[in-house]
């Protein structure tokens, strides 16, 4: 297939190159296009047959439901019920923006969207060019991470150009990505659950409504008992091809710890953050830093390009310090036990 690539500015939209994608989407193809959290690969979310082109393209397994991104919330009443008190207080505080609500369908939505479900995920982006986009399309947008299924979730035009190049109708490449971590994704049919951290967490939403909880399996690796409530999460994710290995702990006994397993290996890296760097000094391994820890915000934004670009960097195994699994660090530590295939040392 051949893909149409066209670079989009947010700050001055060409109507005429978003009317083409438009099109496309409702003749039934598939559009990668940028969100505020990562960009998303969309189709019409209520045309079976064009949701399925998103598992092909992805070579995503057909159980894993996908998110419908609208642009009204007149289009939330067109395809679930029952929006409680509880979610519309959320609405309010947090639309358009990166938090995913979990409601039960109507039945004009199919199968291949929800993989089965009878519930959908629904997110009501921020980004003026998904905006734009989903308003000039007339429909909701089904969109999963527009990434190969298994890579990390892309935050730049290039990386979904890597993935998707010669399988989708059209790539907008809209430039980097504002926050770079996927939304956060809350359960509202029941009492209200998050299943996967973002940016937006468990603190904030409990300013807002009173009592949150946390799927169990964020941060656990799923077994046939222990699955995650949301289809996705149990799946290998955001690997890179090197052996990653987490180490949890006092920074000074993580050091260590860090400097004991590398000492037979000459390729080894480190990722550990600016106030620790000095615990590496003289290491024979390649270290590098993913910023201060003052900033969680920008080390959030860059774990996905780091993720994608440290196959290059050479070495057979990674040690990553862990982060505090707390506020934004809960998300990032969700995204990192991932992609190191649930290997953590705790010291
Ligand atoms: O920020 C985001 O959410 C991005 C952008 C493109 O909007 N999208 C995204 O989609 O991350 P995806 O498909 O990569 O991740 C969606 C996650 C998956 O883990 C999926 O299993 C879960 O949401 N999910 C979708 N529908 C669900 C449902 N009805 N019940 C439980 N989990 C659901
Ligand atoms: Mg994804």
């Amino acid at each position: 297939m051949n893909t149409k690539i066209v670079k989009i500015d947010a700050a001055n939209i060409d109507e005429n190159l978003i009317k083409q994608a438009a099109e496309i989407i409702k003749n039934g193809g598939l559009v990668a296009f940028p969100t505020e959290t990562v960009y998303g690969l969309g189709a019409n979310a209520l045309d079976a047959d064009a949701s399925k082109k998103i598992y092909e393209a992805k070579g995503r397994p057909s159980d894993n439901p996908l998110i419908a991104h609208i642009a009204s919330l007149d289009t939330l009443d067109e395809i679930v019920e029952d929006v409680s008190d509880v979610a519309k207080k959320l609405i309010d505080k947090f639309w358009p923006g990166p938090m995913t609500l979990i409601f039960n369908k109507k039945p004009n939505v199919p199968d291949s969207t929800t993989g089965g479900l009878d519930t959908l995920a629904v997110r009501f982006p921020s980004n003026e060019i998904a905006m734009e986009l989903i308003k000039k399309s007339g429909v909701p947008i089904a969109a999963p991470s527009a990434n190969t299924s298994g890579k990390p979730s892309p935050t730049k035009g290039e990386h979904v150009i890597e993935d998707l190049d010669g399988k989708v109708d059209m790539i907008i490449d809209g430039g980097e990505v504002g926050l770079g971590l996927e939304s956060t994704i809350i359960d509202v049919t029941g009492k209200p659950t998050i299943l996967r951290p973002g940016f937006i967490t468990q603190e904030m939403l409990e300013e807002v409504i009173e009592e949150v909880e946390l799927d169990k399996t964020i941060l656990a690796k799923p077994t046939e008992d222990f699955a995650p409530k949301a289809p996705g999460m149990k799946y290998r994710h955001y690997a890179p091809k090197t052996d990653l290995v987490i180490v949890r702990g006092d920074a000074e006994k993580v050091a260590e710890r860090i400097r004991e397993e590398i000492e037979n290996t000459d390729e080894a890296a480190i990722i550990t953050v600016d106030e620790h760097l000095h615990l590496y000094d003289g290491v024979n391994a390649k270290v590098v830093s993913w910023g201060s820890l003052d900033e969680m915000n920008e080390i959030a934004h860059q774990i996905f390009d780091a993720l994608r670009r440290v196959d290059d960097w050479g070495v057979n195994i990674i040690y990553c310090e862990a982060f505090e699994e707390k506020d934004l660090g809960l998300a990032v530590m969700n995204r990192l036990t991932k992609a190191a295939g649930y290997q953590v040392i705790d010291v």
